[in-house]
């Protein structure tokens, strides 16, 4: 997607796009900021959509930096947030240099990194880990590979439970074979990455960043079909949760 597509998604990003803080419901994320939270420090929210992160970063960080494509997005960011003084908007393409704002001790990036292009992924992902301070932290959540496979062996496990011969039953990877070789599965037609954990370590090694803790975060089933059986349970969903340090 786009500037212009996030800037048409904006008015209903609340009902088009997973709220990820809202479904954290171990509250990893906030436990995370919590612990690195510095009142003498700035943070950065890279790709920031409509804000949903910006309150828990404005009462832990003296400076928060609100960094989004999407002007659309910035826009409603900036309203919900008008009596929170210490929060800079900031209009950029990560993909692209300049940034317009400098690195932060701490800089948190919640499903940002979905880019189907090589190109424009590896440019999001270098920005992304320049924008950490050395010594700084970067909180990072992306889509699971494992867990669309894992949605996907569900789906099929609840068909043939309700009768459907191996041969009928229905994919919900969309265009399988067109990228999932590259972790690429279509989201609504949105070619969309998604990790390996493995995948991830080596992208933040490469960049001078370590990574110090990789959490689940884990969703119900209700997150991924609209009426789940009551016998699907454990394991769940998940996207990846990294805690990474930049060393050099
Ligand atoms: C899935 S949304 C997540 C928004 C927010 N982090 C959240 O959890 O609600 C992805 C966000 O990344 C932004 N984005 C995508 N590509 C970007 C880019 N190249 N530079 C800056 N922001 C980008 C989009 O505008 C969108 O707001």
């Amino acid at each position: 997607m786009d500037e212009h597509d996030w800037d048409r998604v904006a008015p209903a990003f609340e009902e088009e796009i997973f709220n990820v803080p809202a479904n954290d419901t171990k509250g990893l994320i906030k436990m995370e900021v919590d612990r690195l939270s510095d009142a003498d420090q700035c943070a950065t929210d890279l790709g920031c959509g409509v804000g949903r992160t910006l309150a828990l970063l404005a009462r832990s960080f003296r400076l928060v930096y609100a960094v989004d494509i999407s002007s659309e997005c910035l826009s409603i960011a900036r309203q919900r947030h008008k009596d929170q003084p210490n929060i800079r908007y900031v209009h950029a393409d990560l993909s692209r240099a300049p940034r317009g704002f400098p690195a932060t001790e701490l800089v948190l990036c919640i499903n940002t990194w979905l880019h189907g292009d090589l190109s424009t992924r590896l440019a999001l992902i270098d920005q992304t880990c320049r924008s950490v301070k050395r010594g700084g932290h970067l909180l990072l959540i992306v889509p699971a590979l494992g867990s669309a496979l894992l949605t996907h062996f569900r789906r099929l496990q609840w068909e043939l439970r309700d009768g459907t011969p191996p041969g009928q039953v229905h994919s919900v990877i969309e265009d399988p074979g067109s990228g999932i070789e590259h972790g690429i599965i279509h989201i609504d037609s949105v070619p969309t990455k998604h990790y390996l954990k493995e995948e991830l370590e080596i992208l933040l090694a490469d960049r001078g960043l370590t990574v110090e803790a990789t959490h689940k975060l884990e969703y119900g089933w209700g997150t991924e079909f609209a009426a789940p059986p009551s016998w699907m349970k454990r394991p769940f969903p998940w996207d990846w949760f990294v805690v990474a340090r930049r060393v050099r």
